[in-house]
């Protein structure tokens, strides 16, 4: 808004002072610029700034190619499927990949009859996999986003999966009926995620966190899935 409103005034402000007529494309640029700057001020995420550069210009874009507007409604209704509640979660869907799930599956005692939840399940991948790997196991994915869940459901049901995809939210799950609980979130959740784990689940459980640390709780166990890419995470509750 600020940015906006400082263009704006610019574009009034500089024909009759200086005689220069600010074109749209050019005010576009300059909103972007301005309001990645702010966002660089305020200390948002990094990605804010790509976003904030990007925001004003793709409207002159789509504005000077007429699509129709069903294609906006379209587009709208997929992010809403696949982001559902980001707003509130701050978690947005981003694969892991076989990697992690190789990783995981390592860390996964042997020949127990372990019950494992991957909690924000997206489109499956992991469920599937530790159902495949470890058939012994227990393997349940949770998911918030409808579209990535109808995938997993659908993609379960399809191959045959004895992995078990439930919609809902994490937060309404007992961690205790589970003895691992996988999370590739955010690190805008792990505080609350380590207090949920801490409170609810038994002595031994396993918690597992891909890419995102819990902030002051050291990990009993570090590991790299792909070498030079994000971290494991992994904590015994004691
Ligand atoms: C980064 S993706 C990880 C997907 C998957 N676990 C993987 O490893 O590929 C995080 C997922 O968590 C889901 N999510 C976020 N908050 C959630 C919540 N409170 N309950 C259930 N799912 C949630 C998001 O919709 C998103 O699909």
């Amino acid at each position: 808004m600020i940015a906006f409103a400082a263009v704006v005034l610019l574009a009034f402000v500089l024909p009759p002072v200086a005689g220069v007529q600010i074109s749209i494309a050019i005010a576009a640029v300059m909103q972007g610029c301005l309001a990645a700057l702010l966002a660089r001020v305020f200390r948002l995420a990094p990605w804010w700034m790509v976003i904030a550069f990007c925001f004003p210009i793709a409207i002159v874009v789509s504005n000077a190619v007429q699509l129709p507007s069903v294609v906006y409604l379209a587009a709208f209704l997929l992010f809403l499927v696949l982001f559902w509640s980001t707003f509130r979660t701050q978690v947005p869907f981003y694969p892991s990949n076989e990697a992690v799930w190789r990783a995981v599956t390592t860390l996964l005692p042997e020949g127990r009859q372990l019950r494992v939840i991957d909690i924000g399940s997206g489109f499956g991948g992991m469920v599937m996999y530790l159902s495949r790997t470890r058939p012994e196991c227990e393997v349940v994915g949770i998911e918030l986003a409808p579209l990535p869940w109808i995938c997993s459901f659908v993609r379960g049901r399809a191959s045959g999966s004895a992995g078990r995809f439930v919609r809902g939210d994490y937060d309404s799950v007992n961690f205790g009926d589970f003895d691992v609980v996988f999370a590739y979130l955010s690190p805008a959740a792990m505080p609350a995620l380590w207090r949920k784990a801490h409170t609810e689940m038994c002595k031994g459980g396993l918690l597992l966190s891909y890419e995102f640390a819990i902030p002051g709780v050291e990990p009993g166990m570090v590991i790299y899935p792909s070498g030079d890419g994000p971290a494991l995470y992994g904590w015994r509750i004691g």
